[in-house]
């Protein structure tokens, strides 16, 4: 193949790689997922039941947790989990570069918030500024599997236990993931997950958290509901955050094809490795060592002194190839509007910033056939070409 010029860019009027937009995300219910649904409707038992309780038993063990509990959505997963684990005022690393939630169910929970940086090459959490950012008052970890890549669960858990810290790990974007081969439900205090409707396990709304101490999970049951302790007993102050059996009945039958999925996903990654690897001015994610990742997301990195644009063009320019892309996340936490007191006292991480300026995710999902990857693979060569200095 020659090297492609600007001109031969679909966004200068060249011929686009696809006629027409490859699917970003598969999302969606199949005829399956819709029986199972109606069953409920059709039953009457309307609130949570026999199928989130089966929902809980069989997502933890294919997860290698013991306990589920099911909940409202992945922001009411990290609450009950926070809620149970953490006190007003405790000390919690986490990181500048995750979802909104992970960090702001912290700031509900009353903790304090310390911002930590992430690795450049996997993004997740960075164990050595959790390990310098330890003070008397540390009380807890929470951080997150970021796009579906675990963190580097063996150096969390080695500074956890050498500093008699609690880990809550946010899984929403990590559903079957793997470390040291097991499932990332073996690790730590708590999983949290979530089944938005664009998640590995889509539900529409809905989340998890799985625990491995039946105390544990005993106390957030309370938390989920009322700190209902018998009929109409109440011992604590509890939520509403319960799952229904609609959902958990489409998210049982979403279950059964969602390790084979996750292995597409995977699949998928690994044309893109072999892929990009070959392509100057683009970086791949790189899994932590150990780690199997879900691929919720493949975020790739444009690296700008190499070329002559932004971020933001090459993603237009991508685009107009037929690649759809996202940015996840145009700012660091550090520099959400609402964080500014926070981060007035936080350090400024450095790569949290730098990744902000330069990700891009790329489609990744069951339904991508190999020469649909290859093709999203050939638009990247192409635009990097175009734009290399
Ligand atoms: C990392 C992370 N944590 C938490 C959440 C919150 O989940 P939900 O939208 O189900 O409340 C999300 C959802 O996008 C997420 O990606």
């Amino acid at each position: 193949m020659t090297t492609a010029t600007a001109s031969d860019l679909a966004i200068n009027g060249g011929t686009p790689v696809f006629e027409s937009n490859v699917p970003f995300m598969a999302v969606g219910l199949t005829e399956k997922d819709i029986d199972a649904a109606t069953e409920v409707l059709k039953s009457g038992m309307l609130r949570a039941a026999s199928k989130c309780a089966a929902l809980e038993e069989e997502f933890a063990k294919q997860s290698d947790a013991k306990l589920g509990l099911t909940c409202a959505n992945g922001t009411c997963a990290l609450q009950l989990a926070y809620g149970a684990l953490l006190e007003p005022g405790d000390e919690v690393i986490t990181p500048a570069w995750t979802f909104i939630a992970t960090v702001s169910m912290l700031v509900a929970a009353q903790a304090k918030v310390v911002f930590c940086d992430v690795l450049e090459d996997s993004y997740q959490a960075d164990p050595a500024d959790i390990e310098r950012l330890i003070t008397p008052k540390t009380k807890a970890i929470a951080v997150t599997h970021l796009y579906g890549i675990p963190v580097d669960i063996d150096a969390i858990e080695a500074i956890a236990k050498k500093h008699n810290l609690k880990v809550i790990y946010d899984s929403a974007q990590a559903h079957l993931a793997e470390y040291n081969g097991k499932g990332i439900g073996a690790f730590g205090d708590a999983c949290t997950y979530s089944f938005y409707a664009t998640k590995n396990l889509g539900t529409g709304e809905g989340g998890m958290v799985t625990v491995n101490d039946e105390k544990l999970a005993t106390e957030m049951g309370f938390l989920r509901s009322h700190g209902e302790t018998g009929k109409y007993l109440h011992e604590s102050i509890g939520f509403n955050y319960r799952m229904n059996d609609i959902t958990g009945a489409i998210g049982l039958s979403k279950l059964e094809t969602l390790g084979d999925e996750t292995n597409r996903r995977r699949a998928v990654a690994d044309i893109y490795a072999s892929r990009i690897d070959a392509i100057e001015g683009v970086l791949r994610p790189v899994p932590t060592k150990g780690s199997n990742p879900a691929w919720h997301l493949y975020t790739c990195r444009a690296e700008l002194e190499k070329l002559s644009c932004t971020r933001d063009e090459f993603c237009a320019a991508l685009n107009k190839e037929g690649v759809p892309t996202a940015v996840h996340y145009p700012k660091p936490l550090t520099e959400q509007p609402v964080f500014a007191e926070i981060a007035k006292n936080s350090d400024h991480p450095k790569v949290a910033k730098k990744l902000s300026t330069c990700v891009f995710c790329i489609p990744i999902h069951q339904n991508l056939s190999d020469e649909q990857a290859n093709g999203v693979c050939d638009a990247i060569a192409k635009v990097a070409d175009a734009f290399r200095k």
